[in-house]
């Protein structure tokens, strides 16, 4: 979809939902055929007022598949984020389906996940064509960071308009170690900030540990997607989305 139509569904000042629909595309994989399809849990995300979809084409199309961004931008007039590694096989994907952003994320075949952030700061030389390229076409490139000043000042070197900041640290820690990487997360949302760069956060978000992201008031935007993609098994993609939205706007 066109990028001026994207940036109206944007809200200023208030903290966004993207839901990231990758898993709805694994179940489906896992069989082959075309059901559960993440075209469905698009459109029912733009049904219950989330902010965006976010989906990540990995390079060995474990879930999301090329195909699959056309027919998600022709399905909702909710802004697409594409999470790409830096390849020019991904640029040149993006380029072609012009998402309303582009989210650059590290990426290891053997990974899970996308496990740690990327390496803004040692990586200058590589980053900076794919963002300058990005850039031009009128994407919004977004680094997927971990919370370190060395990051930030290297998305800043970069140009780069948005950062979305690793919340897996933080996630998967407990007690003491969750406030300090809390407080990672908030200190650098504000430096991100303070540097006109917007920032975002996102990885390992649930309705338990949501809302001290949430409440951090630097943050525009969060992206979430197998927590809630878990837990519409359970009550359903609206429920699940609703939920998660009414969990952010009360720690705000
Ligand atoms: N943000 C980015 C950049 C991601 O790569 C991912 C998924 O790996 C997420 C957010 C969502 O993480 P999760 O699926 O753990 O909610």
């Amino acid at each position: 979809m066109a990028g001026a139509a994207a940036n109206a569904a944007l809200t200023p000042g208030r903290l966004r939902l993207g839901v990231n629909i990758d898993h709805v595309a694994t179940i489906r994989n896992a069989r082959g055929g075309d059901h559960p399809d993440p075209v469905r849990a698009a459109e029912i995300v733009a049904a219950v007022g989330g902010d965006g979809i976010t989906a990540h084409l990995r390079e060995d199309r474990r879930h999301i598949r090329d195909e699959d961004l056309a027919r998600i931008q022709a399905a909702t007039d909710l802004p697409l984020n594409l999470e790409m590694a830096a390849t020019e096989e991904m640029l040149e994907i993006a380029l072609r389906h012009r998402p309303h952003a582009a989210c650059i994320v590290p990426e290891r075949r053997e990974e899970r996940t996308t496990e740690g952030g990327l390496d803004a700061a040692g990586q200058h030389n590589r980053l900076a064509p794919i963002v300058a390229r990005l850039s031009d076409a009128g994407i919004r490139v977004s680094l997927f960071i971990a919370p370190e000043a060395r990051q930030i000042e290297a998305a800043i070197r970069l140009g780069a308009p948005v950062v979305e900041l690793h919340t897996g640290e933080y996630a998967h820690a407990t007690g003491e170690t969750r406030a300090i990487e809390l407080k990672r997360i908030a200190d650098m949302a504000a430096l991100a900030a303070r540097n006109g760069i917007e920032p975002h956060a996102g990885h390992g978000l649930t309705y338990e540990n949501v809302q001290p992201v949430a409440a951090i008031p630097q943050l525009a935007e969060l992206n979430i997607g197998h927590y809630l993609i878990g837990e519409a098994i359970f009550v359903g993609l609206e429920n699940a989305v609703r939920r998660m939205r009414d969990l952010m706007d009360e720690a705000r």
